[in-house]
């Protein structure tokens, strides 16, 4: 069954705001596992800007289903993450000036050295997902550095404001997760879903999991953090019961 993952970097953001000890990233890690989340992700940022390594370190400690750290591909979180072993490890692209993730890694452009990043994790015994854009060259650069997960970048697809582009977007998933699937990779997706665009997602044939931060933070200002990752959970286990429904 389809799995969720929730991102809880902003939470943490909302601490940095005064650099203080509330609200912990590591508390909320525990409600959303009460409502259901499958796996806890954070990404580890160079500047450190929102999640802190002791976030990390206590999230290994506490979560009771599996820690997903997202990372730079520099040698420094490499050499880090094989220290911490969290069981996934998702390399995403980093900018400093970004506000968030824009756009998935080049690993046909930087395939030398995301592919020495993968040897080595998969050494550590971490599983590592590649976030890449639903582009089937990026694809099959993927599979061949070795990397047994992909990350979707679905960014593209939630900005889409026309029907038109919508199924456009949605078809580019689509189209990868079948390329994905078909070199015998596991598929993942996430950036920017939420509670009215996730169910396409989920229904796009062996999506595997699913990393959703930013909307199911903003429902739980509202819901709480609980009822937020539960309503979300359950929307996606609809739509991935149902099928392909675009
Ligand atoms: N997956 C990856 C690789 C990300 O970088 C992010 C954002 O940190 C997410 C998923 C979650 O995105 P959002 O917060 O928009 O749900």
């Amino acid at each position: 069954m389809i799995k969720l993952g929730v991102n809880i970097d902003h939470i943490a953001t909302i601490r940095q705001a005064r650099e203080g000890r509330f609200p912990d990233p590591v508390l909320a890690a525990a409600v959303a596992e009460r409502g259901g989340a499958d796996g806890i992700t954070a990404h580890l940022r160079e500047d450190r800007r929102h999640v802190q390594e002791r976030d990390i370190r206590l999230l290994l400690e506490m979560v009771q289903t599996k820690v997903n750290l997202e990372m730079s591909t520099s040698s420094e979180m490499v050499d880090l993450a094989c220290l911490l072993r969290p069981a996934d490890c998702c390399l995403v692209p980093e900018r400093r000036k970004e506000l968030t993730t824009e756009g998935g890694l080049n690993v046909v452009d930087h395939t030398e050295r995301i592919q020495s990043a993968v040897r080595q994790l998969n050494r550590a015994e971490i599983r590592v997902s590649l976030f890449i854009d639903p582009d089937l060259e990026q694809v099959q650069a993927a599979a061949e550095v070795k990397a047994p997960v992909v990350e979707l970048h679905t960014g593209r697809y939630a900005a889409a404001r026309s029907p038109q582009q919508f199924k456009k977007e949605w078809d580019k998933l689509w189209q990868a997760a079948a390329l994905a699937q078909e070199l015998g990779l596991i598929v993942h997706a996430g950036h920017g879903l939420d509670y009215h665009n996730v169910q396409e997602v989920a229904a796009i044939p062996g999506m595997q999991e699913l990393n959703i931060g930013h909307a199911i933070v903003a429902r739980a200002v509202f819901d709480g953090m609980e009822n937020a990752v539960r309503e979300m959970k359950r929307l996606m286990r609809e739509a991935a019961l149902a099928g392909a429904c675009v």
